[in-house]
């Protein structure tokens, strides 16, 4: 079996004049669980849309599972879990048909998608709310239905675009230990786009920080913190992204309103 569960060359990504993500070179090892941090716009999501076989590359390229993702992107796809950013559920279908539609989509046996589906509905607290239509269903609880959906064929590798975005402080720590869990235990290859540093922390053997397109650093945790003499991923992140100090801000906040003050009552005073 080849080592490496994720690699890209060269991968580029460009929208019109915007260069989404830029020459980007990766290697990821089976049993890896990757993070990839950057603000907002930065080319997370265009880098795991790219790497499910969902956009093509404007050029450079990238093997997932030993599949290469412009000439096998389907077999990518068979391969892969994938928590989209924004995914589209169909609401008309009850959480159940929707799973069951999933599963056929991998051409699993319905004895495997039901038990799956029991299994899954269970962990993720959803047992009970199987039979209603997912319109009806709160964010969180469609956040948690995707998260089935991207497990539902126990995929040897799986992405996750902000998996916790909605969920409630419980359930955001059931899918952390879930994430913790299939790394350790069931040895899943996992990549992670998240802003939440805490997470990213705990649960990555390796984080890539990308920037504008750019990949701007990646190691671990430990030598990222190490790299920028932080206390923590989040002060280290800060570090290298020139995060704007808050006494900066607030100290502009305060002139802006201390430069409103006598507007006012200039305006008052003319009244
Ligand atoms: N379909 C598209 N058409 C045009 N521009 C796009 C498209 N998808 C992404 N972009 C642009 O590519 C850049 C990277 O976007 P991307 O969604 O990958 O960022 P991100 O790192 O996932 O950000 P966020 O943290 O906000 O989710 C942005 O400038 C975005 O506007
Ligand atoms: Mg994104």
């Amino acid at each position: 079996m080849e080592k490496m569960a994720i690699i890209t060359k060269d991968l580029t990504k460009v929208f019109g004049n915007i260069v989404a993500v830029q020459n980007l070179n990766i290697e990821i090892k089976y049993g890896t669980t990757y993070g990839l941090l950057g603000p907002n716009g930065a080319g997370k999501t265009t880098t795991v849309r790219m790497l499910n076989g969902i956009i093509s590359p404007t050029s450079g390229t990238a093997l997932v599972g030993g599949y290469n993702i412009l000439t096998q992107a389907k077999d990518v796809k068979m391969i892969c879990g994938f928590l989209p950013e924004s995914p589209g559920l169909y609401q008309k279908l009850t959480a159940k048909e929707f799973l069951e539609f999933i599963g056929e989509l991998y051409y699993l046996p319905k004895t495997t998608i039901s038990s799956r589906i029991e299994e899954l509905l269970e962990i993720f607290d959803l047992e009970g709310r199987e039979n209603d239509l997912l319109e009806g269903y709160s964010r969180g609880m469609k956040q948690k239905v995707c998260l089935c959906a991207a497990l539902i064929q126990d995929p040897k590798i799986i992405f996750l675009d902000e998996p916790t975005s909605n969920l409630d402080p419980a359930a955001a720590r059931m899918v952390k230990d879930l994430i913790s869990d299939l790394a350790k235990k069931a040895d899943k290859t996992i990549f992670i786009c998240t802003h939440l540093l805490d997470a990213a922390e705990e649960l990555c053997d390796i984080i890539g920080i990308i920037d504008k397109g750019t990949l701007k650093l990646q190691g671990s945790p430990k030598e990222i913190i190490e790299s920028q003499n932080a206390q923590d991923l989040e002060e280290a992140y800060l570090k290298i992204m020139g995060a704007k100090r808050m006494e900066d801000l607030l100290a502009w906040r305060e002139n802006g309103l201390k430069s409103e003050v006598p507007k006012k009552k200039e305006k008052k005073r003319r009244k």
